[in-house]
């Protein structure tokens, strides 16, 4: 039976009718399409009560803070931007393994949403979380792949009841309920962009030097591939962007020596982000994103190009 995107909408938005009533609740906005949908259909239920809450980490994309508010504010929803990144930096620093930096971004992100709720009186924490969050995070008993930070990071003592309106969803679905919903198609159509940030593009330590480095190889290749497949050189790919690699390597620059990082380029087709195919993008495309990157970001020194399926790799580098 095809996905009944109107009748799930009334379903969920009587769901969140009767959890949260006509009391506050926070949303967890990332700007991506899983929390905006969310955010949609919440605010169709609890109108102004509905505190949409933008953490800034220091690990999200370029520019994001400034998109979201002028995507959502027109639509009538208040979005408030929380500066956080210092605390996340902070929390982050030494540590390299990955499940341990999943799970200190998703703890930091539930101090501060406990304290913003607690400060504005608010008993309800709505997230966006689908299903394959839960299901790689080992839910219903399978394998642990990776904790997605906002189910495995949740502490034990959360001071606040959860809704969650998309956990059975997949993405495919959510897309439609973004169309339906009348998201704009900056939005609805955006690539996903995983919780904890850039900090699962840094692999190994995070830090704010690398976290800039990667948000402007992210920013390239972003637009280099919006660009190809605009012009109709390219399918645009399911998700698109750059990680760096502690490894540096040595190269030349002029006359000189230069001893920089490796900048991964992965790009993949895909349908539920379950399973995925790396994308066979043109090697003149390739070369386009090579020598922009090289050319304007200092410190990456090498790029390379994943060629790595889902299994056995995952699509994120953590
Ligand atoms: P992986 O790396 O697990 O990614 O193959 C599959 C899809 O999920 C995204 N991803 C996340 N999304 N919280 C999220 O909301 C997370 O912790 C998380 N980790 C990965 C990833 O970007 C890809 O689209």
């Amino acid at each position: 039976m095809p996905f009944d995107t109107n009748k799930f909408i009334a379903t969920q938005t009587e769901a969140a009718k009767a959890k949260i009533g006509n009391k506050p609740a926070l949303l967890a906005l990332s700007g991506g399409v899983d929390s905006s949908v969310a955010a949609l259909i919440v605010h169709k239920a609890i109108g102004p009560q509905l505190h949409c809450v933008f953490v800034d980490t220091g690990l999200m994309r370029e520019k994001e803070a400034e998109k979201i508010k002028g995507a959502f504010e027109p639509l009538g929803l208040r979005v408030e931007v929380v500066d956080a990144s210092a605390r996340f930096f902070k929390a982050l620093a030494g540590v390299e393994e990955p499940e341990k930096k999943r799970k200190i971004i998703g703890e930091q992100f539930i101090r501060i949403f406990e304290e913003y709720a607690k400060k504005h009186k608010i008993g309800v924490l709505v997230q966006g979380t689908i299903a394959p969050d839960w299901i790689e995070s080992g839910g219903a008993g399978r394998d642990t792949i990776k904790s997605h930070h906002n189910v495995g990071g949740l502490p034990k003592d959360l001071g606040l009841e959860l809704f969650e309106p998309l956990r059975d969803c997949y993405k495919h679905e959510i897309r439609q309920l973004a169309e339906a919903l009348g998201l704009p198609p900056a939005i609805a159509q955006r690539q996903p962009f995983p919780g904890p940030g850039l900090a699962v593009r840094i692999v190994g330590e995070v830090t704010k030097e690398k976290a800039e480095i990667v948000r402007k190889c992210c920013a390239i290749v972003e637009d280099e591939i919006e660009k190809a497949a605009a012009a109709g050189e390219i399918e645009r790919p399911w998700q698109y962007f750059a990680a760096l690699l502690p490894t540096k390597t040595v190269g030349v620059r002029g006359d000189e020596r230069s001893y920089h990082y490796t900048i991964v380029v992965r790009a993949v087709r895909s349908l539920d982000g379950m399973t995925a195919n790396f994308s066979h993008l043109p090697p003149k495309l390739l070369e386009k994103i090579s020598s922009r990157i090289t050319n304007s970001v200092r410190e990456a020194g090498r790029v390379v190009y994943d060629i790595t399926n889902k299994p056995p790799s995952t699509v994120e580098m953590e």
